[in-house]
């Protein structure tokens, strides 16, 4: 597992603890001492290393059945072609030449960001599909936990919210949790091999959202809509790859997400019932 101290990795390593699959996280040393022991106390072999250095990932693949990997560096060190697409392209071979019986991959539906991000998750995915790995590429919805934050504009609890473009374009939400299902039971089902396979929970624009936490919580929220000709100058105007990672992000929420079968495919991964937006709002 890579990525395991993120927030959806951990998740995943839960998941494969529980179901009594023998666990083995590439952790860095710069990683977070309490998200390692937790690790630890899922009985995780724990093996040090980095996406940029090659020989800590053969390190970490060998022996190894199935490779997940959920890493990203865009809340961190922002370093997206070193880490989220050379180092994870490192992570494609080191996985081939170890002959892993699949690889599992985390990345985001197609989103027209222009951004660095998804030039790398695309430089990823078509790795994949071009190695012979069977692999499973996940593209999943807007994570709650990111787009419903504080940390991207969505500030319930303070009674503000950045609304991104005209807040009209339909999106896919989904919980990490039910990300994290997804991804483990894929491996039970034949139809996930050599697959792009799309998770999402339910279809919002930004305003069903915002309608749906004012009727939830009986309180209304302040919105401050951002252009997305503003986005698309900052995402331009920036020499930073985290910088125009996070406004073509916005960018690509701002114009919406492709419609799919992301709902289908849950249901099929055991997800019998989603979280949904208003189960986010109900806990605010
Ligand atoms: N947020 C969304 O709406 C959304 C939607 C669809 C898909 N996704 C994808 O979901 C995935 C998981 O997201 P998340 O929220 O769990 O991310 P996260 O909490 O930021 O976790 C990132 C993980 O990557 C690790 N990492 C960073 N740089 C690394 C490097 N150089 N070498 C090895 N590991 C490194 C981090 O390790 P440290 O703990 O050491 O930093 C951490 O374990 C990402 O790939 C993201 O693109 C997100």
């Amino acid at each position: 597992m890579v990525g395991a101290t993120g927030f959806l990795g951990t998740e995943i390593c839960r998941r494969i603890a529980e179901k009594g699959m023998p666990l083995r996280a590439l952790v860095r040393e710069s990683a977070d001492p309490a998200r390692v022991e937790a690790l630890r106390e899922l009985g995780a072999e724990l093996v040090t290393g980095d996406l940029r250095d090659r020989a800590s990932l053969d390190r970490a693949c060998a022996g190894a059945g199935i490779v997940f990997s959920t890493a990203t560096s865009i809340i961190r060190e922002g370093e997206i072609s070193a880490v989220d697409e050379a180092g994870q392209l490192n992570l494609v071979d080191a996985a081939r030449e170890a002959r892993v019986e699949r690889f599992v991959y985390i990345s985001f539906e197609e989103l027209g960001t222009g951004a660095p991000l998804e030039h790398a998750k695309r430089a990823v995915e078509e790795r994949l599909r071009a190695s012979d790995i069977s692999y499973t590429i996940l593209r999943a919805g807007l994570f709650h936990e990111t787009w419903l934050s504080a940390a991207t504009g969505f500030d319930a609890a303070n009674g503000t919210v950045n609304m991104y473009g005209s807040g009209e374009a339909e999106l896919s939400w989904i919980a990490l949790a039910d990300v994290a299902t997804a991804a483990v039971n894929s491996l039970d089902l034949p139809e996930t091999e050599d697959a792009v396979v799309h998770v999402a929970g339910e279809r919002l624009s930004y305003r069903d959202v915002i309608a749906a936490f004012e009727e939830v919580t009986g309180r209304s929220l302040a919105v401050q809509q951002v252009p997305a000709e503003a986005l698309a100058a900052q995402r331009d105007a920036s020499s930073d790859e985290r910088e125009q990672s996070f406004a073509g992000l916005m960018l690509g929420v701002a114009a919406g997400s492709p419609p799919g079968d992301g709902e289908e495919w849950l249901r099929r991964l055991g997800v019998v019932r989603a979280v949904t937006v208003r189960d986010v709002a109900s806990r605010a």
